[in-house]
């Protein structure tokens, strides 16, 4: 299994595994609407947050398809979301990003910063050839940040999803490994 050094640090935050002790922060946010709405989940209440944070303390690496690494976001030691990295497909090199903020904590560039780190991880130690950013086409926040990481609009799917009785359409945005090459020298 691939798992990266960590912590990460980054210019203003520091990434790292998350523990068990970390539910507070975790249901903090977990628990909100407005950081559900777009997700395939809603509101979580403190169980179903700490079911969550028990999967996401395991996600520590990446070995075969469907694994996911998921870091805890910190700012001066307090957690203010997650970040994570899937393996999509091992064998065509194929990954995907993802990332939640405590609404306190949007705005400022927190998201980008973390989302920058865990792209440069699939390619530069997973060797991954192509990562993917998926979104629903309402998430104007998340398709904004996947265009300041630098990848391209592929995909617009329509009623694609059904999530809470409710069909959804679906961005998908993607780099390959030259494109950040390029935008990385
Ligand atoms: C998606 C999500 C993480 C985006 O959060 P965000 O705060 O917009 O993203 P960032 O932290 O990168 O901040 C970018 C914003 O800060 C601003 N900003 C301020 N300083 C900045 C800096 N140093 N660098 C980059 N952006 C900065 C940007 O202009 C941008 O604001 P704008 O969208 O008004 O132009 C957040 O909306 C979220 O957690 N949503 C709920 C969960 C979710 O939907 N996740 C995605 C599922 S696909």
């Amino acid at each position: 299994m691939w798992c990266p050094d960590l912590p990460i640090v980054t210019d203003r935050l520091v990434l790292r595994t998350f523990s068990l002790t970390d539910i507070e922060s975790v249901w903090a946010y977990m628990r909100l609407p407005e950081v559900g709405q777009y997700m395939l989940w809603s509101a979580r209440d403190r169980e179903q947050s700490s079911e969550a944070l028990d999967r996401m303390v395991a996600e520590t690496g990446l070995e075969k398809d469907g694994d996911y690494l998921t870091l805890a976001v910190t700012v001066d030691g307090v957690v203010i979301g997650h970040a994570e990295l899937g393996l999509v497909s091992a064998e065509h090199r194929q990954g995907e990003i993802g990332y939640v903020l405590h609404p306190e904590h949007q705005g400022r560039g927190y998201a980008t910063e973390a989302g920058r780190e865990m792209v440069r991880l699939g390619f530069t130690e997973m060797n991954m050839h192509r990562i993917i950013g998926r979104c629903s086409a309402r998430n104007v926040s998340s398709a904004n940040l996947l265009r300041r990481l630098g990848m391209r609009q592929e995909a617009h799917f329509v009623e694609c999803r059904m999530v809470n009785g409710q069909w959804r359409e679906e961005l998908v945005f993607a780099m390959l490994q030259r494109e950040w090459s390029g935008q990385n020298r």
